[in-house]
Parts: structure tokens; C-alpha cells; sequence
């Protein structure tokens, strides 16, 4: 769907992410003796945003007819050699250009599985023992981030907006800048935690990753939080840099960045729309298919199978609720419901491993022929299916260690559209800033902690759960993605402006 009143864009717009927005899938009809080169040849199936980021923004970028660079990823287009390539989205509308940039294996291995997963993301996560450093990976970095920043370049214009996104591109702002128009805007969000400096000096190439970052004119975070330790870490690797707390600008190398923060949101109207098309048929469908006996309560978590989201912490505060609470057994169920990620990383692959063998350890402890306290799965759950366990779950359980914002929290709350029920919380993620009053606030670490909210939770009076859920709702829908959006825009035209003024003058 297309929105009717877009953001104000004050220029062309150059969007680019590391995910792209459309995936083609290439196949070729039948094996007639082609070169590979004839359109006619070949099939074309085309996958859509899901959700998040790129469906929210895809809007955008069609509105002002602009230009999305991101990689190539899993294009599985037969006859494309190691170049970038442009195609017109979305398929019949031709809206808006998508520019792919075709990575390598040994590029992918080092940008993506290197520095921004095992660098970039333990470090702004706080897990600075699961930083790697192998020696090619900041080379790479950023020779991927020169190839991005050469694509902006030939895309800019005089009064261009390029719009950046999330911790691949940190060192893209200030090559893009030395490339461009003095009067185009750099700006970027980056949408996982800012760590401490103590953490953050155990960055490899800390200090041009801050020069990268202070290219942009704007650099967007999800909370204070984060855009003060940001502010930090400049004051301790560039003492001469002008840093402004009350502006929460800085002024370095003859340049200025202003650092804001916009907590993101989440399509809310659609995951009330489709959570209401949804009824309990749907959920007796799942309760089936997963063995979830008809007349347990349901506890909930959506997850990435990611060492940040605490998915044993959590599974170890279920334990102690079943301990303490022998009544429960047969009456709760927890489904777990988590998608692998960055599987190609052993971390992330022992990380799995433990967390499927504590799901089975506990259900091995308590569970009986016909019921098991965590139903763990880790297939593809369709939209519609998630919207059914969003509406029907009595209670979801977020328990982050480090979360930039979590956007399944404010997901279940817009499709808890019965308003009945409840949101446990961890208070390390950057959605407790907007939840924390009304959600049930956890600390991931402590299972007895975490275990005694549960029990709060099953136990509160009806009354008090629906104010609760109501209170979360309004602020889900007050904050959603437009929001986000406007405001990211709203300080982009603002930066915009004073730059041209400057310019101008
Ligand atoms: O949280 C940051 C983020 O980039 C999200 O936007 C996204 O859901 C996730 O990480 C994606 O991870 P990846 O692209 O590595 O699969």
C-alpha cells in the first residue's frame, strides 16, 4: 500500500541499505540453447518487502521516484557478473530505481560475516568478548563501503537527500561526502545500540569509524541513551571536536553532525488490520500442528536466533516459574518461535545449538505425553499465523540483553487487538523508553525475577491487564512507522535547509 501524504522529501532521494527491498529470482524457461543474455529466456519471480524497514520505506522511495542502493543479496540471476546492476521496482510500476551491488563470496565473508557481525554488532550489543579480529575484515569493510559510496556519488545530485541505513555503512558518510555537491545531505540511522566508550574502545579502527559517522549531517539513533555514549566516544577519540550536549551537535574536521534521537515504530494499522481478519480457527490450526493442548494459557517469543535477544535467560526464568508453580504445569505453554540468522558465524551457530538443547532439556524435566511447557519451532511462520499468536498470546516475553529498539514488542501490542494482553519486557531494550511504564519491565539475568513477573502477569486482574494493553496500544499507534518516518524527515529538511542557507551564503 501506498501511503497518500508521503514525507516532504527537499531533494532526490538516495536510500541505501544493506538489505534490498525486491529479490529477483532468475530461472530460465526450459534449456533451449540461450547465452543467457535473452530476457525472453528466463522467468522472473519477484519477492516483496515482508516488513520492517525496507516495506516502510519502499513507500517512500516510490513516492519520490528515487534511488535505493543495497546488495545483491541471493539474487539468483544466472548470467550477472560481478557488477552492479539497476532494475526498475516495484515489478509493473517501475517506480523507483534499485541499484544492486554484486558482492563476492570473500567480499560477503569479511563486510557482512566480518566486521559488521562479528565486530560491529557484539561490540554496539555490549558483548565485547564475541568480537573476532581476523585481519582482513576491516579492509574489506570498507572497500565495500567505497563501492556504496562511489554508487551515491554517481547517483547525486546538487540537492540530493542520501539517506543511509544501520551499522554496514559506517565508514560510507564521510567517503560519500568528499564525493558530492557541498549542498547534498548525508544522513543515516543506525538502528542497533551505541556502546560505552569502555566497550567501544575495543573497536579495531574505532576512531575511522567515528570519522565515518561524523560525515553525515545527521546520524539518527533509536534513544538518548545511545546518542549520549555516541557523544561520548567522539569527546574521548577526537578531544578537538565541538561537541554541543544541549544541541547534541558535532562540529569536527570543518563539519558539522547533528545527532538525534527517533525511536522507530511499526506499521501498527496493518498488524491491527490483519490480526483482525484472523480468527480462533486460525489459532486452533496452530494449536494442532503444534500439539499445543486446546485449553492452555500461551506464552509468546519472536525472535532472531541472535545471542543479544536472551532467548536461554528466558527459557531459564520458565524453568523457575514451573518449579515454583507445580499448578501450571499443563496449564502454560510457551511458544518459541525464532528464525536463524547469520548462520555462516559459529557463535550464532553454538548459540542455536544451546538454546534447542535448553528447550528440550526443560521440556524433557516437565513435560508428559501430551503437553510440553516451550513448543520450539523454528520454521517459517506466515504473517497471518504470527498475527493469530500476536492476537491470542496471553502473554509475550521480550528479554533482550541489548536491543536497539525491538520491534516484535511493539508488533504484538498493535495485534493484541482483544487488548487482553500482556508484555513482559526487558529493560535493556531501546522499547522500554516508550513501554516501560505499562509493560511488565524484566531484567533478562534474573530468572527468579523474570519467573515472579510471569506469575504477575497470569494472576492480574482482568482490569488491570486491559488498562495496561490499552495504555501500550495508544502509544503504539501514536509512535508507528509513518511517525518514524516524518520525523526522520522532518530533521532532514531541517538540515537540509540550514546546509543550503550555508551554501547559499
Ligand atoms: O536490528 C538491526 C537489523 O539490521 C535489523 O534491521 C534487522 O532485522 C536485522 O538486524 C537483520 O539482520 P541481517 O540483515 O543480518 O539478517
Amino acid at each position: 500500500e501506498t501511503r497518500s501524504d508521503g514525507p516532504n522529501c527537499p531533494g532526490s532521494l538516495i536510500v541505501v541499505s544493506n538489505r534490498q527491498p525486491y529479490r529477483h529470482e532468475y530461472e530460465r524457461d526450459g534449456d533451449g540453447g540461450d547465452d543467457g543474455d535473452d530476457e525472453s529466456d528466463r522467468s522472473v519471480t519477484v519477492d516483496e518487502p515482508a516488513g520492517g524497514l525496507t516495506a516502510g520505506l519502499d513507500p517512500v522511495v516510490r513516492e519520490v521516484d528515487g534511488t535505493w542502493i543495497a546488495w545483491g543479496d541471493g539474487d539468483a540471476d544466472f548470467d550477472v557478473a560481478d557488477e552492479d546492476h539497476c532494475v526498475e521496482v516495484p515489478p509493473g510500476e517501475e517506480a523507483y530505481t534499485l541499484r544492486r551491488i554484486d558482492l563476492s563470496e570473500e567480499a560477503v565473508e569479511s563486510y557482512y560475516y566480518g566486521f559488521s557481525n562479528r565486530v560491529l554488532w557484539p561490540l554496539c550489543h555490549g558483548f565485547g568478548d564475541l568480537v573476532e579480529h581476523r585481519s582482513n575484515d576491516f579492509d574489506w569493510y570498507r572497500t565495500v563501503n567505497e563501492r556504496f559510496a562511489d554508487a551515491v556519488v554517481e547517483h547525486a545530485a546538487e540537492d540530493s537527500v542520501v539517506w543511509l541505513q544501520d551499522y554496514h555503512f559506517a565508514l560510507a558518510p564521510r567517503l560519500i561526502r568528499e564525493g558530492v555537491p557541498a549542498s547534498t545531505t548525508v544522513a543515516q540511522f543506525w538502528h542497533i545500540p551505541w556502546p560505552a566508550p569502555e566497550t567501544f574502545q575495543q573497536c579495531p579502527a574505532a576512531g575511522h569509524v567515528l570519522e565515518g559517522l561524523l560525515g553525515n549531517d545527521l546520524l539518527g539513533f533509536h534513544v538518548d541513551w545511545y546518542a549520549n555514549t555516541f557523544l561520548d566516544c567522539v569527546e574521548q577519540y577526537f578531544p578537538s571536536a565541538t561537541v554541543d550536549r544541549r544541541e547534541r551537535t558535532v562540529r569536527y574536521d570543518g563539519h558539522t553532525t547533528r545527532v538525534v534521537a527517533t525511536p522507530m515504530g511499526v506499521d501498527a494499522d496493518r498488524y491491527d488490520r490483519d490480526a483482525r481478519s484472523v480468527g480462533r480457527a486460525q489459532l486452533a490450526e496452530i494449536r494442532e500442528a503444534f500439539g499445543i493442548p486446546d485449553d492452555t494459557v500461551l506464552g509468546l517469543g519472536v525472535d532472531r536466533l541472535d545471542y543479544a535477544k536472551g532467548i536461554p535467560e528466558r527459557f531459564a526464568a520458565l524453568e523457575r516459574f514451573f518449579e515454583r508453580n507445580p499448578d501450571w504445569r499443563g496449564e502454560f505453554t510457551f511458544v518459541q518461535k525464532s528464525t536463524p540468522s547469520r548462520t555462516d558465524i559459529p557463535t550464532y551457530q553454538q548459540y542455536g545449538d544451546h538454546v534447542r538443547s535448553e528447550a528440550e532439556r526443560i521440556n524433557r524435566r516437565f513435560g508428559t505425553d501430551d503437553w510440553q511447557p516451550i513448543v520450539y519451532t523454528e520454521d517459517y511462520v506466515e504473517h497471518e499465523a504470527l498475527c493469530a499468536l500476536y492476537r491470542y498470546a496471553d502473554v509475550m516475553v521480550v528479554s533482550s540483553l541489548a536491543d536497539g529498539m525491538n520491534l516484535v514488542a511493539q508488533e504484538y501490542v498493535a495485534a493484541n487487538v482483544d487488548g487482553d494482553g500482556t508484555l513482559l519486557l526487558s529493560d535493556r531494550a531501546g522499547a522500554h523508553e516508550r513501554l516501560g511504564t505499562h509493560a511488565l519491565t524484566i531484567d533478562p539475568t534474573d530468572a527468579d525475577g523474570t519467573a515472579a513477573q510471569l506469575e504477575r502477569a497470569l494472576s492480574m486482574p482482568t482490569h488491570e491487564r486491559r488498562q495496561r494493553m490499552q495504555t501500550l496500544r495508544t502509544r503504539v499507534f501514536d509512535h508507528d512507522l509513518e511517525g518514524w518516518m516524518d520525523a526522520q524527515f522532518d530533521w532532514i529538511r531541517r538540515v537540509h535547509g540550514e546546509k543550503s542557507t550555508a551554501t547559499d551564503s
